[in-house]
C-alpha cells in the first residue's frame, strides 16, 4: 500500500473515496468533515440533524457525492467521545475505514489523520496509528484461496491543511506502514500451515528478511546444536523427521558499544502435537501456530532494520516440530540443556521451556545482556489473562516496567505476574535438577520460572502470548487468525531503548 502525506484541502483530492470523522455529540462538523459537508451542499449536517449520523465509535456512514465533489463517495468514521478518543482508536478506525472502502473496490482514498485537530492527539503519533490500522486492517491470508481477489485499497492520500505538518505526519506513517508490514510478516508466518511453515521454511523467511533489509542470518544445525550442549532442544526434535534450525538474526544498530544490546528470544515450535503425551484434536487443531513467539522476533527484526535504533538487536528461534515417533523422547527421559543443568522430561508437551532453555543459555554464552523472549508458552495464560492481554514475567522489575509500559503504548496490552521464589519447589525432581512442568497451580509462573533457570542473572522478561498470538473474530485492526502480537510491543521496546537512531 502507497501512503503518502499531502498539503491541501480534502475536498479537493482526486481519489475514489474520502475519509472523514466526526466525534460524538457534534452537530456542526467543523475542520475538514466542515470542508467536505460544505461542498456537498450540507449533506453531511443534514444526516447528523436526522439522528442518522451521531459519531458513534465504530459508526460508518457512506454517502453518495452525486458530482459536488470529485471523489464519487465520502465516508463518515464515527470516533466516539473526543475526551476518550486513543491512538487505538485513530488505529480501529484506520483499519475498518480501510476494510470498508476495500470491500466495495476502492482504489484510491483520501483520509484525514483521525484525532490530531479536536481529539488532541500528537499529529505524527496519530499519522503512526492510522498508517498501522490500515495496514494490518487490510491483512488477509487467501493464498490458499481458489477464488482469492486482490486488495483494492492500494493507494492512499492522507491530507493535512497545514503544509508544515506534512514531513512530521509522514514520519509518523512510514513508521507506521513499517510496522504495519511487520506485524502483517508475523502474522503471514504463524497462519501458515505447519506443512508449509517447518523449520527450514522458518529458516527461509528469516534469510529472506535478513537479505532484503540488511540483517545478519546464522542458522545452526543439529550436529551444532549438539556440540554446542544443546540436549533440552535436541530432546524435543528428535521425534521428528523435519530438521531442527537454531535461527540467530543479528542487527547492529551500535557497533561502537557492543554492550548496548538485547536480544529477542522467540518459541518456534512449528507444530505441537504435545510429542508423546499428545494433545486431543482440540487442543491440537491451532498448534500450526506455536511458533508465533519465533515469528514475531524474525517480523520485528524487519522493522527494527528499517527504523535503525542505536542499538545491538539479535533474535534467537530455536524452531523444531513436537512430535511423537519411535525416536520421539518419553516421559521421565533425563536430558542436559546447554549451561549443563538437567531436565527431566516429566510431560513432552511442556516443550517450550525445553527450547526456550537452550536459546537463552546460548544468548547468555554470546554476551547479550537484557533478554525478550515470547511464547506460546501455557494453555494456563489465556485462562488467567484471556485474549487481550500477555503476560510479562520478569526477574528485573525496571526492565519488566519498561517492556509492559512499550506494550502499553501500542495497545497490545501486558500485565506483569509474580515470579515469587517459592513457587520453585513444584518442579523439583527426584532424580535431575529440574523437571520440565511444575504441575496446575501457577501453570504460566512455573514455565517462566522454568526459563529462568537458563538466564543466569541478565534482566529478562519473558512474554507468554499464549492468550494473544490468535483471534478468533475480526475487530479493529486485528484480523481474524493469527494476531502478530507482539511485535509492535518489541519494536516499541526496542526504540524506546535504542533512542531515535542512526537513521535520524
Ligand atoms: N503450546 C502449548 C501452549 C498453548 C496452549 C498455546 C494453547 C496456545 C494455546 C504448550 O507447549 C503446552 O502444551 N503447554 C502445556 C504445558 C503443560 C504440559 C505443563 C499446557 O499449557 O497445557
Ligand atoms: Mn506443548
Ligand atoms: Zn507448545
Amino acid at each position: 500500500m502507497n501512503i503518502k502525506v499531502v498539503a491541501g484541502d480534502i475536498a479537493q483530492q482526486d481519489a475514489d473515496a474520502v475519509v472523514v470523522n466526526l466525534f460524538e455529540g457534534v452537530t456542526t462538523p467543523g475542520g475538514a468533515t466542515g470542508a467536505v459537508d460544505g461542498a456537498m451542499g450540507g449533506a453531511i449536517s443534514a444526516l447528523i440533524a436526522d439522528g442518522e449520523v451521531r459519531g458513534k465509535r465504530g459508526e460508518l456512514t457512506l454517502i453518495h457525492t452525486l458530482g459536488t465533489i470529485a471523489p464519487r463517495r465520502v465516508l463518515v468514521a464515527g470516533l466516539g467521545k473526543a475526551e476518550s478518543f486513543t491512538l487505538d482508536g485513530v488505529r480501529s478506525v484506520a483499519a475498518e475505514s480501510a476494510r470498508r472502502l476495500n470491500g466495495i473496490g476502492v482504489k484510491s482514498a483520501a483520509t484525514i489523520v483521525h484525532g490530531a485537530g479536536i481529539g488532541g492527539l500528537d499529529g505524527k503519533a496519530a499519522a503512526q496509528a492510522l498508517a498501522e490500522g490500515m495496514v494490518m486492517g487490510l491483512y488477509r491470508f487467501d493464498k490458499y484461496k481458489s477464488n482469492a481477489s486482490d486488495v483494492s485499497l492500494t493507494d492512499v492520500s492522507v491530507v493535512e491543511f497545514d503544509g508544515s505538518k506534512v514531513d512530521a505526519l509522514q514520519q509518523g506513517v512510514d513508521e507506521g506502514r513499517i510496522i504495519g508490514e511487520a506485524v502483517n510478516l508475523c502474522r503471514d508466518m504463524a497462519n501458515e500451515p505447519a506443512n508449509n511453515m517447518t523449520p527450514s521454511d522458518m529458516a527461509e523467511r528469516a534469510l529472506a528478511v535478513g537479505q532484503k533489509y540488511g540483517v545478519g542470518l546464522e542458522v545452526l544445525e543439529r550436529a551444532r546444536m549438539a556440540e554446542l550442549g544443546m540436549g533440552a532442544l535436541l530432546g524435543v526434535a528428535q521425534g521428528s523427521e523435519e530438521p531442527p534450525k537454531f535461527i540467530i538474526m543479528r542487527y547492529n544498530g551500535d557497533a561502537d558499544d557492543e554492550a548496548n544490546n538485547i536480544g529477542l528470544l522467540g518459541k518456534g515450535i512449528t507444530f505441537d502435537s504435545g510429542g508423546l503425551d499428545i494433545k486431543n484434536a482440540a487442543g491440537m487443531s491451532t498448534m500450526k501456530g506455536d511458533m508465533a513467539g519465533g515469528a514475531s522476533v524474525i517480523a520485528a527484526m524487519q522493522a527494527i532494520a528499517q527504523l535503525k535504533p542505536r542499538i545491538n538487536v539479535t533474535a534467537i528461534v530455536p524452531a523444531t516440530e513436537n512430535m511423537p515417533s519411535g525416536t520421539a523422547q518419553r516421559p521421565g527421559d533425563v536430558v542436559r540443556a546447554m549451561n549443563g543443568k538437567t531436565i527431566e522430561i516429566d510431560n513432552t508437551d511442556a516443550e517450550g521451556r525445553l527450547v526456550l532453555a537452550d536459546a537463552m543459555a546460548y544468548a547468555r554464552t554470546i554476551g547479550l545482556s537484557r533478554i525478550v523472549d515470547v511464547a506460546t508458552l501455557t494453555g494456563a495464560m489465556a485462562v488467567a489473562l484471556g485474549d487481550q492481554c500477555i503476560g510479562a514475567f520478569g526477574n528485573d522489575d525496571a526492565f519488566t516496567g519498561q517492556v509492559v509500559d512499550a506494550a502499553n503504548a501500542v495497545g497490545e496490552r501486558a500485565w506483569p505476574l509474580p515470579m515469587y521464589d517459592d513457587y520453585k519447589s513444584q518442579y523439583s525432581s527426584d532424580i535431575a535438577d529440574i523437571k520440565n512442568t511444575g504441575g496446575r497451580g501457577a501453570g504460566s509462573i512455573t514455565g517462566a520460572l522454568i526459563i529462568g533457570e537458563f538466564n543466569d542473572g541478565a534482566p529478562w522478561v519473558h512474554l507468554d502470548i499464549a492468550g494473544t498470538a490468535r483471534a478468533r473474530g475480526s475487530k479493529g485492526a486485528t484480523v481474524k487468525g493469527a494476531t502478530g502480537v507482539p511485535v509492535r510491543t518489541l519494536v516499541r521496546l526496542v526504540q524506546d531503548l535504542g533512542g531515535v537512531g542512526i537513521k535520524n
